[in-house]
C-alpha cells in the first residue's frame, strides 16, 4: 500500500532527493568525494621492506603469504596478521616483534594496530610483554571488545584471556647484548640533568646505527602491511618492537589509529615506519587516506604527509646539516583501485605482492641521501 505523503513528509523527502542530488553533484561543504570501490580490483599487498624480507618454514614472506591466503579467499586482515607474523616471530629482526629492541629498562615492550575495512572495526594494543607477535592480540581487540586500544598490563591479562602465551623476561639474546652495550655508553650517573641524558640516549643509539652496531631500519622497527582484495575489501596492520631503548611505557605510532595505520574501506589504507614521535605529531595516515580520498593518487598522498611532517620538524636537534629532518619515516599506501605507493623521507625500499608475485622496490624520496647527512 503506498503511503500517503502530509506537507511536511513531502517538504522533509523533496529536501533530502535535492540534497542527495545535490550531493551527487559537488561535494558538501567540508566533504570531500570518496574514492569508489570498483568491482573488480587488482589484488596488492604492500608493506615495509622487511615484508619481503623475513621469511617462515617454507622460504615465503610476509607480503607473499598475505597475498596468497586473501587471493586463496581469506580475509584480507586474516591473511595480514598472518603475513606480519612470519616478521614477528622472525629471530633476526630487531624492530618487529619478540626479538626487537627492548627499552631503557632491558625490557621489550611492543605496540600493534589493525583496521579491518569492511568490517570498519579497528584494535591497537601498546607496551604490551611477554608475547611474541602483537598483531594478533591488536586483531583480538577488534573482534572480541568493544574498545580499540589497550596497554601495558591490561592488554597482556587480555592476551592470555584470549589464549595467547605469555611469556617472562621474553627477551632475544642479540637484542640483549646490544640494550648492555647502549646501557654502557649511556650510564646515567656521568649526565646531571634529565634534558641532557635525553639527548645522550638518543645520540649514542644514532651513533650504534652509524657504526653499523645496530640497523638503522631497525632504530624504530616496525612492519606495515596493507592490502586489498579482489573485491576491494582492505584491510592493514602495523607491528613494532618501537623506538629502541625507549622510556619504559613509551608508545609510538604503530598502536595509535590515524597514525600509524589508517584504512577506510570505500577509499584506502596507510601506514608507516620510522620516527612514531614525528608521525604522531601530525597523524600522517590519517591526512594520507584523507588526501587519497580526495583523489591524490597514493604516491601524492604519502608525499603530501611527509612534506607536512618535515615542515612542522623544527627543532635544531632533528634537523641535519642541510636543515632536513635527521630521521627516518616511510609510508605504504593503497587505495580502493589497487594502485599502491612506498614513499620515504630518504631514499628506501618497500614490499609489495602482485599477480606478478613478491618485490622488494625503490621507495620515492622526498630528499636525497641519509638522515644524518
Ligand atoms: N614507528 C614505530 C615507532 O616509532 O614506535
Amino acid at each position: 500500500m503506498t503511503k500517503k505523503l502530509n506537507r511536511r513528509d513531502f517538504v522533509r523527502t523533496t529536501t533530502a532527493a535535492g540534497i542527495a542530488a545535490a550531493a551527487a553533484s559537488k561535494p558538501l561543504f567540508g566533504q570531500a568525494p570518496t574514492v569508489m570501490t570498483p568491482k573488480s580490483v587488482k589484488p596488492c599487498v604492500v608493506a615495509s621492506s622487511n615484508g619481503n624480507r623475513s621469511k617462515d618454514a617454507d622460504g615465503v614472506t610476509c607480503v607473499a603469504k598475505a597475498f596468497k591466503m586473501m587471493t586463496e579467499g581469506a580475509d584480507v586482515l586474516d591473511a595480514l596478521v598472518a603475513g606480519v607474523s612470519i616478521v614477528e616471530l622472525d629471530p633476526n629482526q630487531t624492530g618487529v616483534g619478540w626479538s626487537g629492541l627492548p627499552n631503557a629498562d632491558g625490557v621489550v615492550q611492543l605496540d600493534a594496530s589493525c583496521m579491518h575495512g569492511p568490517k570498519k572495526r579497528a584494535g591497537a594494543v601498546a607496551g604490551i610483554e611477554g608475547v611474541r607477535a602483537p598483531a594478533r592480540v591488536a586483531q583480538l581487540v577488534a573482534e572480541e571488545t568493544d574498545h580499540h586500544l589497550l596497554v601495558g598490563k591490561g592488554a597482556q591479562d587480555f592476551a592470555r584471556g584470549m589464549g595467547i602465551k605469555i611469556e617472562e623476561g621474553l627477551i632475544n639474546e642479540t637484542a640483549r647484548k646490544q640494550w648492555l652495550e647502549w646501557k654502557r655508553r649511556t650510564d646515567p650517573l656521568h649526565y646531571l640533568d634529565p634534558k641532557t641524558r635525553a639527548q645522550a640516549w638518543y645520540d649514542a643509539g644514532m651513533q650504534m646505527v652509524r657504526e653499523g652496531l645496530i640497523d638503522g631500519e631497525h632504530y624504530w622497527g616496525t612492519i606495515n602491511c596493507d592490502a586489498v582484495n579482489a573485491k576491494g575489501e582492505i584491510c592493514g596492520v602495523t607491528t613494532t618492537s618501537g623506538l629502541a631503548w625507549k622510556i619504559p611505557g613509551r608508545a609510538g605510532d604503530s598502536p595509535i589509529l590515524g597514525a600509524g595505520l589508517y584504512v577506510d574501506g570505500d577509499v584506502g589504507a596507510a601506514g608507516s615506519t620510522g620516527r612514531g614521535e614525528a608521525n604522531l605529531y601530525n597523524l600522517s595516515s590519517f591526512v594520507i587516506v584523507e588526501e587519497m580520498r580526495r583523489g591524490a593518487h597514493p604516491k601524492d598522498a604519502a608525499m603530501t604527509a611527509l612534506k607536512r611532517v618535515a615542515k612542522n620538524t623544527i627543532e635544531k636537534r632533528l634537523l641535519n646539516s642541510k636543515g632536513q629532518p635527521n630521521f627516518g619515516l616511510s609510508f605504504y599506501c593503497l587505495n580502493a583501485k589497487g594502485e599502491y605507493a612506498g614513499v620515504a623521507m630518504y631514499e628506501s625500499t618497500y614490499a609489495v605482492c602482485t599477480e606478478n608475485g613478491p618485490q622488494t622496490l625503490q621507495t620515492d624520496a622526498l630528499y636525497a641521501g641519509r638522515p644524518t647527512d
